[in-house]
């Protein structure tokens, strides 16, 4: 049995996931301490998205240990993670399309609601006072994202970029410690992902933050501590300036030896497009 330090809030230890012949992950760890910024990063079929699911519960690992606080993981359902301080965004966006925005926001503040998300749906058992609390914490987080104009709007009536802002206002209006984005930079233009870097550096003032993401210049400039995966392993873990000089990253990128990488000095940038060889489409760093 391992033992906890208290000030990780979140550990993975010796995580090994495999889905019948193949190892999506083997033997990971990571941890990360309240308030700091953690990047998962590796070429595609690196094994991030099923890391991302076994950090947030979704998947149980076939091998190794997850633990919250020093403590097992709270459950696989979005309100368990919720009263535990844990909330995720979804590689798509996730949110019902049926509801308005502010509704959509009500269910992720149902952290410290008594009811469930099908009573904020139904209004079955649910006091009056809840769901004016409710809407109301709702809102003030709408106004802190600049969307609150959009409160009444159904989601697909609105742009992709103001989909997305909402989405985040979904997750952090439970004011969770811990943040779980999946690619959240993906589909945004250059200026929606300076203000996404912006907030993501505030929220790590509140709460610890952990991020899937292509976008290596994103990356690099939000993250205290960047995890690299290739072929479900962990190539390499430091700062931003220790995995931009890894050789072991260049060269998992772009399937040749570091020296044979770009060396213009640009910032690092995944290209989906360029493969790496091994079968899985991967991106380049570059
Ligand atoms: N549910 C699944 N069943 C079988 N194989 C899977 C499943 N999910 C992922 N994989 C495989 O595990 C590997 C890692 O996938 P994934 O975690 O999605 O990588 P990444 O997110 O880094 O692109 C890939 O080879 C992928 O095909
Ligand atoms: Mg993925």
């Amino acid at each position: 049995m391992t033992t906890t330090a208290p000030e990780h809030l979140l550990r993975a230890d010796g995580v090994t996931v495999r889905f019948g012949g193949l190892t999506a992950l083997d033997d990971v760890g990571l941890q990360v301490e309240p308030g700091s910024v953690v990047g998962l990063i590796g070429p595609n079929g690196a094994g991030k998205t099923t890391l991302f699911n076994v950090l947030s519960g979704v998947l149980r690992p076939t091998k190794g240990e997850i633990s919250w606080k020093g403590a097992p993981p709270p459950g696989k359902r979005t309100h368990h993670l919720a009263k535990a301080g844990i909330a995720r965004t979804f590689q798509g966006l996730n949110l019902f399309p049926m509801m308005p925005v502010i509704w959509n926001v009500m269910v992720g503040a149902d952290r410290t609601a008594k009811g469930g998300a099908f009573s904020l749906i139904s209004g079955f058992g649910r006091h009056h006072r809840d769901e004016q609390e409710l809407k109301e914490r709702a809102m003030a987080t709408l106004m802190r994202f600049g969307i609150a104009e959009y409160a009444l709007r159904l989601p697909g009536t609105l742009p992709y970029g103001v989909q997305k802002q909402v989405a985040l206002a979904r997750a952090c209006v439970s004011e969770p410690e811990l943040l779980l984005l999946d690619e959240p930079a993906s589909g945004l233009s250059g200026q929606q992902m300076d203000t996404l870097a912006d907030q993501i550096r505030g929220f790590s003032q509140h709460m610890a933050v952990v991020l899937v993401e292509h976008h290596m210049d994103l990356v690099m400039k939000v993250c205290d501590h960047i995890v690299v995966l290739n072929f479900g392993k962990v190539i390499a873990s430091g700062t931003p300036e220790e995995i931009q000089a890894d050789p072991a990253v260049t060269q998992a990128y772009l399937g040749t030896p570091a020296d044979e990488g770009p060396s213009d000095g640009s910032p690092a940038v995944v290209d989906p497009s360029l493969g790496n060889g091994n079968g899985n489409g991967n991106g380049a760093l570059r």
